[in-house]
């Protein structure tokens, strides 16, 4: 019987964990819990014997991949997998793969709900501004980039989006006017929203350079990973600029100095919430199960991120 383990230090909404798990019953597997752990030795006690594994962002490192005896396949139930190496994972001919797009509407609607509270002065009760007719800047055009484009449409934003990743050739969405260099969009975009991925090309490529074309009053929205702001020009950015202001996913590691020095123009989760909904985790959560499946019962890689 292949036993399958979800591993989520942050867990999933508990119908997500009932609909998994019928997929896995119905597949014959046998699944284990391992939720809320801190300790990452309860990890890797936990994937000894297990020929399958679901995270979120979770760390698999080499360690977690090495303990793994019999691991076959690793599924991040979600989009990023920076929390994943791919290359202990293909030196151990472990499949990694991840579940594009079923979480990506919740990340969009954090993007959006982060920036109409920061406009609304964090709803304290005096006059802030509205978001229809600003112009917002989508960088990385995917799946949460495409979401945050069309509740931008629905709130009558101006929408402008720049894509490395996705060819120019292929970029196009209603209503939505695409440029050819992230410098472009920074210049001309007073919200700038993040949605990237965190590898060796885009850590730290959100710089003071870039950050510094924004016309004021400038807003910076990040539900992407926190690596790709450089920290030093955030600070810097703080600091000259009294327009500016953060939004992000997870607190920068200098939030403490903006706490202190630069009240009132930042908002961070406590927590990395951007997927926390019942329905992200239901979508990402089934797909990642049936995914598993398919790829032990027919050989379907189709998501796979390693290869
Ligand atoms: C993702 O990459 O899918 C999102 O950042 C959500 O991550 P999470 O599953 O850890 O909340």
């Amino acid at each position: 019987m292949r036993k399958v383990l979800i591993a989520t230090e942050k867990p999933f909404a508990r119908q997500a964990v009932d609909n998994i798990s019928a997929v896995f019953r119905e597949a014959g597997y046998e699944m284990v819990l391992l939720e809320n752990y801190k300790d990452p030795g309860d990890l890797l006690k936990a994937v000894e014997d297990v020929d399958a594994l679901i995270v979120r962002s979770d760390l698999v490192n080499k360690d977690v991949i090495g303990a793994a005896r019999k691991l076959a396949v690793v599924v991040r139930a979600g989009a990023g997998y920076d929390n994943i190496d791919l290359e202990a994972s293909t030196e151990k001919d472990v499949v990694v793969m991840n579940t594009p797009g079923q979480n990506s509407n919740a990340v969009a609607e954090l993007a959006i709900g982060m920036m109409i509270y920061m406009a609304r002065n964090q709803f304290n009760g005096t006059s802030g501004t509205e978001l229809r007719g600003k112009t917002i800047g989508i960088h990385g055009c995917g799946n949460v980039g495409m979401n945050i484009a069309r509740i931008g449409r629905g709130l009558q934003m101006k929408v402008i989006g720049f894509c490395s990743y996705v060819g120019m050739d292929r970029l196009s969405f209603a209503g939505v006017k695409f440029v050819d260099t992230v410098e472009n969009l920074y210049s001309k975009c007073q919200y700038i929203s993040l949605s990237i991925p965190a590898n060796k090309d885009t850590i730290g490529m959100v710089n003071y350079d870039l950050l510094s074309l924004m016309p004021a009053p400038a807003v910076l929205v990040n539900a992407a990973r926190k690596e790709v702001v450089d920290e030093a020009s955030l600070l810097r950015m703080f600091e000259e600029r009294p327009d500016f202001k953060y939004l992000a996913d997870i607190a920068p590691d200098c939030a403490g100095e903006i706490a202190e020095k630069f009240p009132g123009r930042y908002f961070f989760t406590p927590k990395k919430m951007g997927a926390q909904t019942a329905e992200a985790n239901i979508n990402a959560g089934i797909a990642a199960a049936r995914q598993i499946v398919a790829y032990f019962e027919s050989g379907e890689t189709k998501y796979q991120v390693n290869k």
